[in-house]
């Protein structure tokens, strides 16, 4: 089988999909059950967004954004976000810099800067990865690809219940528009825009609950026979 030529031969599965789908929690899963390492890449280019936030960098200029990628050293093992040696998990899960980081993604030198990091997270005994061009882009040869969809009322229903979970007085319409507003710019850009791989399987999560997703996942990497024992 044909491999990148950076970040090693390890086995790859893909969730890629748009924001509030649930691919975080069913990678995560996933993740757990195969005893693999998981990679969100969405935390890299919020952690740029931050970045970019302190330094204040323009999310316009494409060239001082793509140095702060190239040289942050963003460690994002569980979930959570070590950068250059902070913690910053918790600013990042902000809705303004999901916004940020949407724009900042737009920007080809950035992605570059982003791909190795990417490519590096790739070791034995094998890596899931979730995003918006796994798929297409990081890892074309993966061995699994699931593009995990969902209306976009309903991926809004479950970020306001997370949202209202934590605390945040947010209204359903502002949480909607953000959603439909991100989709836009995620899908209308030129570099890497968010679309299944042509080897993708859908799963359409809208009326799925998260065990029902997991199963149709682990329903494939069986098929593929990903499991641990070949099973
Ligand atoms: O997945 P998450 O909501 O954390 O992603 C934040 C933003 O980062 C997305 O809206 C998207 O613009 C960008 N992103 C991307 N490519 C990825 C992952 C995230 O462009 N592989």
């Amino acid at each position: 089988m044909r491999r990148s030529s950076e970040g090693g031969d390890a086995p790859v599965i893909c969730v890629d999909g748009p924001g509030g789908s649930g691919k975080g929690v069913l990678a995560g899963a996933l993740a757990e059950k195969l005893g693999w390492r998981c990679l969100d890449s969405g935390v890299l280019y919020r952690a740029v967004a931050a970045l970019a936030s302190a330094a204040g960098a323009g999310l316009d200029d494409e060239a001082a954004l793509a140095r702060l990628a190239q040289g942050m050293d963003a460690e994002t093992e569980g979930g959570r976000l070590l950068l250059n040696g902070t913690d910053r998990t918790a600013d990042i899960r902000q809705e303004q810099v999901a916004k940020a980081a949407s724009a900042v993604a737009r920007h080809p030198a950035v992605r570059q800067a982003v791909l190795r990091q990417q490519r590096n997270a790739r070791r034995a005994p094998g890596l899931v990865a979730d995003g918006r061009d796994m798929g297409t882009v990081v890892f074309p040869d993966a061995e699994l690809k699931i593009f995990l969809d969902a209306s976009a009322e309903e991926r809004a229903r479950r970020r306001h219940k997370q949202l209202r979970s934590n605390g945040m007085r947010v209204s359903f319409h502002k949480v909607l528009a953000d959603i439909r507003e991100r989709d836009g710019r995620d899908s209308r850009r030129a570099a890497s825009p968010l679309r299944p791989a042509e080897d993708a399987v859908i799963i359409d999560s809208t009326e799925m609950t998260i065990a029902e997703v997991l199963d149709r996942a682990l329903a494939l990497v069986g098929q593929r026979r990903l499991s641990k024992g070949g099973a």
